[in-house]
This record gives C-alpha cells, structure tokens and sequence, in this order.
C-alpha cells in the first residue's frame, strides 16, 4: 500500500532547530518541587484544558485544570459585546479558582488561551489587522514582529496570557476555507513570518521583554500539513511525501522553536491516514526530539476524538503519541476521568504523564504566571480602555493595509484617483466591516454581525468618503450603484462572505456561481462611461477574470479588517494631488487563470503585483472558468423551493405512502400533505405544505449518505428560512434521519409560535440537538424531515446548513 510506505518517518532527514534556553537548574527545581508534592489527580488536571462555556471556576479548582480556553463562540456571558473589563473579570474569576486554595492543595496558575489570530478579534472594539493571507503580500516580517506586540498588548490587556496563533499553514490547495490563515504558499515566507510573529506575541528570547507583562505565550498551528489536505478539505488528509512535509509543511516550525515558541497546536487533520494527534513519529520523534521542542504540545477542539480507538472523552493514544494537553471544551470532564485511570492502570506511563506536566509547568514558570497576579490588577489590564483598539494600533492596522494591497490591473492610468472629483463608493464592501474582516472576527464564523459591532471601525467607504470630503471633493456610498449625481469614478467593493473552517471549504475557485450581480455592477457603471476601480474583499484568490476583464482597475485587498481608510490611502492622491502611497503588495498567493485548481500555469504567479511606478497594461484576460454545470454551495439541501442536485424530496403520508415531489406541486394519496409553489423572492422560487392530518411528514433524501460529524462539533446550524401560516399546536418538529430505525427529532413548536404569520424567517436548529435527540450524525440519510399536525401550513425557500439565523432554537432537554 503506497500510503504505508509514505507515511515512514525518517527524523534524520528533518531540520533541526535550537531550543533557545540554555539549561535552568532553578527552573528545574522549581518544577521537580513543585511535581512532589502533586497527587495523580492533580497532575492529569493539568494535562486538560475546557472551555469556558463548559467549565466554571469551581470545576477548575475541584478538577484543578490545567487550562481554559475562548473558543471562537465562547464569551464571557456568553454577550457578543463582552469588553475588556468583562473578559478581566471572567479570567480573575477563573485565576482566584485556581490560585485562592483554602484546600492545601498547590496552586497553579491557569494558562487561558484565545484565538487571537487577527488582533484581538474575539474582543469588541479591538484592532482587527488584516487576516493572514493578507500579510503575506506585504513581505515585511518587521511589520509581523509589530503587529503581533500590539495584538499582545491588547490580549493582555484583557486578561488572557497564550494566543493560538501564528498559523503557520503553507496551504497548497486555496478551496481550503482556512487559507486565509495563513501567510502564503511560499514555504520561505511562511518560515520568516513564523519567527517574527513568534518574537512579536511572546517578545524576544534573552531581552527583558521575553514574556513579560505586555507579552503573551504563542502557538505555532497546526502541526503539521493542516494547508495540505487532499482537495483542500479541512481536518482532511495530507496525502503527501515526506519530502514535501519537510520542504512545504514543516518550514514554519524550526524558526518558531528558534525563537522560543511555547506552544504548538496539532491538526485536526491527518497524513497519509494517520490523525497528526497519534502520529507518534511526527509529534515525538520529529517535533520534540529531532526539533528540539521542549514546549508543550496542545490538541486542537476535540480533534482527538477522530483518532480511531478514542472518543471525545478518552484516549490514551494522543498522550502516548506525544500529546501534553488535550483540549476538550464540552468534554474535559470525561477526559479527566478516563485519563486518571488510564494514569493509574498504566496504559498512559507515568514517566509519560510526568514529561506532559513538567513541560506544561516549565512554560507557565517561564511566562511568569506563578507571580503575575490577578489578571485585572497586571499594568495592562489596568489600562485597556488606552491599550484596546489604541490610535497606535490603529495607524499600523492601517499601514499594513496600505502594504498588503495587490494591484493587479490598472489600465488608462485610472487609478490613483483624483478627491476632488466626484467618486461613488458600490457593491456590498462598500460599507461593511464585518465582510472586510473575514471570519475569526467576533463569531467564529464571522457572520451576523452589522456596523454597529465594530465601534472605532472604519468601512472602506467611509475611508473614501472622508479622505474625499477633506481634499473638498464629493464622495457617494450607494451600495446598489445608483447614483444622485454622476460620478467621475466608481470603486466597486465586493467579495466573499465571512467564513471559517469547514464552511469556507469550495469545490473549485468560482466566486459566487449562479450570482453574478457583482459583475453587473461593475458593467452597468462601465456602460454609464463610469471609470471603475474594483476591489475584491477576499481570504484567497478566486476566479475573477470576467470582473477584471470589466473593470479599468482591479485591487486585490483581501480581508483587510477594522481599518478601512488603509485602502483610501493608497487609491487616492492627497489633496494637493501627490501620489502619497504607492501599492507595494506582491501575491504571495498565484491567481488562478481558471476555476480549477492546480490546473497550468497561474493567470498572475507569485510575486506579481503593479504599482503607480511600474505600469503595465493588462490584456483582456480569458473568460473560460473550466467548470461546467450549475454549481451547488455544499450544504445546501433545498434551494429556491427546489432539492438541490444530489438530493430528492418526497411527501410520507399519515397512512405510510411516499409521493416524490420534486415538482411544483404533489400530493400524498391520502391527503393528508399537500405541497403548493409560492412566490417569495421570485416566481414559484418557494414551496407551501399543508397538513390535514397529524403524522404527514415531507423528507430530503440524499444520494448518498452524508456525514456531518465535524460540522455537529463546531457550531453549524441546520438554517431553514420558512414563513408560517398556520400552526394551530406547539408541535411541529424538525429531524434528522440516519437509516430505518434511526432519528433525531428537535420540537419547534414553541419558537415558532411567535412568528409572525406571513414573515420569512431563518430557523436554525443546532446540529448537536439532533445529535444529543439520538441521530447518528456519521450516517445522515436524510439531511432534512418536518412534521406538523393537521391544520398546519408552512413554506419553505431553503435549507443548508450554516452559522447565521434570525431564530436558533435551543435544545430541548
Ligand atoms: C468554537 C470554535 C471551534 C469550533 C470547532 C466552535 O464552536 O467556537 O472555537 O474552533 O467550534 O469545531
Ligand atoms: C481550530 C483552532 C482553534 C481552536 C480553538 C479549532 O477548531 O482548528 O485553530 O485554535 O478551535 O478555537
């Protein structure tokens, strides 16, 4: 088997790298003293980091937890808003668990960690510098090592000490919905960025700033070949060489031991059918040993559990493989259980259990968390309202913007424009800071979030629109295009929708299939003799030749986060006309030339990037995607009242007969459900069931059955947008069904009741309720089922899976 053979490891071959600290005895003392005195109870707590919508600050100090952590949905109060002194208050009560023991027993400060990826991103109010993908265009590691001490700053400022960033994937494949985490393709950028991150967030190694007060505990993520996977699919496989682990994947790792990163994330993912969390080779032989890695060694979000032999709250394997910290969010408390026997039997060794706590104590010694005090009282947290969102930060959030700009066409000279002139600010980035942020940003996913969350934000629009104002110009935002007066030039700002893992995953490079209103815009101004500047808000290339085709100018910005007017400075001259800054973003990402991936030679290869003094002409480019066929978004079930290809709806009577009903309108024999089409957003584009007797139900059924496990482990939501028109009882549900005899069913009923009749709305169902109500969710048949009793009438336009609903129900106990 081929895949046996590649996945041999050999570490001879694999870089070494220099652990930056020379031998501390007192360190080591510290920790050995520390060690005899803790129980195995306690030692396996250490070993366990849970997140904070899953543990309280009693559990921490009854379970004497090693770690908690923020995932990407998890605030204090679970408030969207939480500012910093919120998170302070949440960390001081979880430090006085774990520090404040009137038990006797040692106390041992928490690590908290945070995916800090963008700045702050979870904090509101936070600088949000441009993603990753976006910083790689810039190809100054100077800039890295800043932005990583102000989003330090800005970590501790709210009381929180360890980061999970960098991510330093080199993805090969950009239909990997996480690719815009990280910095390029290049493996040489990557490996320069990961160092200067590292010595940013933590401070250098030998100076007094190493992990002091302003500093934070970095992470280098996700070991190893996370931007690897085959076809892009996230927590895939990484069917690969070892060659090209060690020349692609790994690059990013050595320089960040160099610089004494503390911490590394294993991937969800696996190579060459191995999960990263047991691949003992990769995690003990190569990375701790080969590579020198003395840190500790932590899990990702319940990644353990695609091990085979584990679950969610057991296994051995990871720590055996090499595992320090496992993080179980939801699980942690059955994790401890299970490793605490596995600790007393032997299956995990206690020289191994040993190994995980030393090395989880050396970092927490290092990062000076036994003497740094309660979070709210440390000199930053003092200061947050100056630290958080700084003008300081700000102004370098906004220069990086100005760097990582690539200027991909600029014909006629159209661009810098001129702000005196009368400019129109379009398309649906015009004005909307949560699509020029990307995922990672206050959501996990990024989505539901408005203008009114980003206080101390600037859209791009606004950015013109002030520049344009101050040089005694005349600037429009009109989101539509049209315009009260016309203009002397257009900026079209359009893109992609805030995403991240998994539901950011693309079968090929096609921007938007099926929608091509953005395109429009930029022709129907072009046909109105409307210079136009299109700026394309995106975590990674797409193919977008019919819109650079259209347009006179084309601006790669990728996600360039809170501070918009970094985009204003480059686009327009100053008032007195100069050029004040010219583009100097160069692709660290190739942009495709057709919609399929990895397909000939790239439309602009890396490095390509023009600027106001060094033109060029673009020819016309060609408009061939390479892809046929109508194309689906992935996840969606039902789309405009209709199944979508790959799946079939049909009508299960009272009396057991199923009608298919892949048409406009279908009956069961007996009557008892009927479906009708309906206008919603256009002709017949909805579908309307009616009941007249109870037990009716209508079903999608999928070609093949689907397994939607890792999507029920993040927050995804099954999204119904329905209207009601009638639903005479509390009792209509929604399932999930997995085979014969198996379903999950979640009541709506009481949610549904206070809907307007005749209002559409976003229902969302967690997948976890259907999961915890007894669906399989590694075998789903039939990705959508509703029930209702007689009398009952609801219409459906879509059904998909996602993150964003105007209703979530919650599940029923
Ligand atoms: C959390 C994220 C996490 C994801 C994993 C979400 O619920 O908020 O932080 O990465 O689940 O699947
Ligand atoms: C992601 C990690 C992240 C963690 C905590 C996981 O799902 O893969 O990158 O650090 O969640 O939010």
């Amino acid at each position: 088997m081929a895949g046996q053979a590649a996945a041999a490891v050999h570490p001879e071959r694999w870089p070494r790298a220099h652990w930056p600290f020379p031998a501390d005895p007192a360190l080591e003392h510290k920790v050995a003293a520390l060690m005899a005195q803790m129980t195995v109870e306690e030692k396996v707590g250490q070993l366990i980091q849970a997140d904070i919508l899953s543990v309280t600050p009693d559990d921490v100090r009854k379970y004497h937890l090693g770690a908690i952590l923020a995932g990407g949905n998890s605030k204090p109060g679970a408030r969207l808003t939480a500012d910093a002194k919120q998170w302070q208050a949440l960390s001081d009560a979880f430090y006085r668990a774990a520090m404040e023991r009137h038990d006797g027993r040692p106390a041992i400060p928490l690590l908290f960690g945070i995916d800090a990826v963008h700045g702050h991103n979870n904090t509101v109010g936070a600088t949000l510098f441009p993603q990753n993908s976006a910083l790689g265009n810039a190809h100054d590691p100077e800039l890295i090592r800043q932005i990583g001490a102000a989003t330090a700053a800005e970590v501790r400022a709210t009381g929180i000490n360890w980061t999970f960033a960098p991510t330093v994937a080199v993805p090969q494949d950009v239909r990997w919905g996480r690719s815009y985490e990280g910095y390029s393709q290049d493996p040489r950028l990557v490996a320069e960025y990961s160092r200067a991150m590292v010595e940013g967030l933590q401070g250098k190694v030998g100076t007094p700033q190493f992990l002091d007060d302003a500093h934070v505990i970095a992470t280098a993520k996700h070991y190893l070949a996370d931007g690897g996977t085959k076809d892009g699919k996230d927590q895939g496989d990484a069917e690969v060489s070892e060659r090209e682990l060690i020349d692609v994947h790994a690059a990013g790792y050595p320089p960040a031991i160099d610089a004494g990163v503390q911490t590394v994330m294993a991937s969800f993912s696996g190579w060459n059918g191995v999960k990263m969390h047991a691949n003992k080779a990769l995690l003990t032989d190569v990375l701790k040993q080969r590579m020198d890695f003395q840190g500790l060694l932590v899990g990702d979000w319940n990644a353990h559990g695609q091990i085979p032999g584990c679950s969610n709250t057991d296994c051995p394997i990871a720590y055996n493989a090499g595992m320090d910290m496992l993080m179980a969010p939801d699980s942690w408390r059955g994790l401890y259980e299970h490793t605490l026997a596995e600790a007393k039997s032997g299956a995990i060794p206690m020289a191994r259990l040993d190994d995980a706590v030393a090395r989880i104590l050396r970092v927490k010694f290092r990062a000076g968390l036994f003497e740094a005090g309660l979070p709210s009282a440390q000199p930053l947290a003092r200061r947050a309202d100056e630290i958080v969102g700084s003008p300081a930060h700000r102004a370098l959030a906004r220069r990086a913007v100005r760097e990582s700009l690539v200027l991909l066409k600029n014909n006629g000279g159209v661009l810098p424009l001129d702000p005196r002139k009368r400019i129109l600010v379009a398309g649906e980035g015009a004005d909307n800071i949560s699509r020029q942020s990307g995922g990672w940003t206050l959501t996990w996913q990024g989505t539901g979030l408005s203008n009114a969350n980003f206080p101390g934000a600037q859209s791009i629009g606004a950015g013109i629109a002030r520049q344009v104002a101050a040089a005694g110009g005349h600037a429009e935002i009109a989101v539509d295009g049209r315009y009260t007066r016309k203009p002397d030039a257009a900026v079209v700002v359009f893109g992609e929708d805030p995403y991240a893992e998994f539901q950011g995953d693309l079968p090929n490079l096609l921007y938007r299939p099926g929608d091509d209103h953005d395109l429009q815009l930029i022709r129907r101004l072009k046909a109105a003799g409307i210079p136009v500047v299109a700026v394309f808000l995106s975590g990674r290339p797409l193919w977008v030749n019919r819109e650079i085709n259209a347009a006179d100018a084309f601006v790669a910005a990728w996600l360039p986060g809170s501070e918009g007017e970094g985009v204003a400075d480059v686009l327009l001259r100053s008032a007195d006309g100069r050029v004040a800054h010219d583009f100097h973003g160069r692709l660290a990402y190739a942009w495709p030339r057709t919609a399929l991936p990895g397909h000939g030679a790239p439309q602009f290869p890396l490095g390509y990037g023009l600027s106001y003094a060094h033109g060029a002409t673009v020819p016309a480019l060609p408009e061939v995607s390479g892809i046929q066929g109508e194309q689906i978004p992935v996840g969606n079930y039902i789309d405009r009242g209709k199944p979508v290809h790959g799946y079939s709806v049909s009508l299960v009577g009272a009396d057991g007969d199923t009608v298919s009903a892949d048409v406009s309108s279908a009956a069961t024999a007996d009557g008892s459900l009927r479906m009708s089409a309906l206008d919603y957003r256009a002709q017949e584009d909805s579908r309307r069931f009616a009941w007249t007797r109870d037990q009716a139900t209508l079903a999608v059924r999928a070609q093949a059955p689907l397994d939607l496990d890792r999507q029920t482990n993040g927050d995804v939501l099954l999204v119904v947008t329905l209207q009601v028109d009638a639903l005479p009882g509390p009792d209509a549900w929604i399932g999930l069904g997995c085979g014969t005899q198996c379903q999950g069913r979640v009541a709506l009923g009481p949610q549904l009741a206070h809907l307007a009749s005749g209002q559409w709305s976003r229902v969302g169902v967690p997948l976890k309720c259907f999961r915890a109500a007894g669906a399989d969710m590694h075998h789903i048949e039939q990705p959508f089922q509703l029930g209702a009793r007689a009398g009952s009438s609801l219409a459906v336009f879509r059904v998909a899976l996602g993150t964003d609903a105007d209703e979530v129900v919650t599940c029923p106990k």
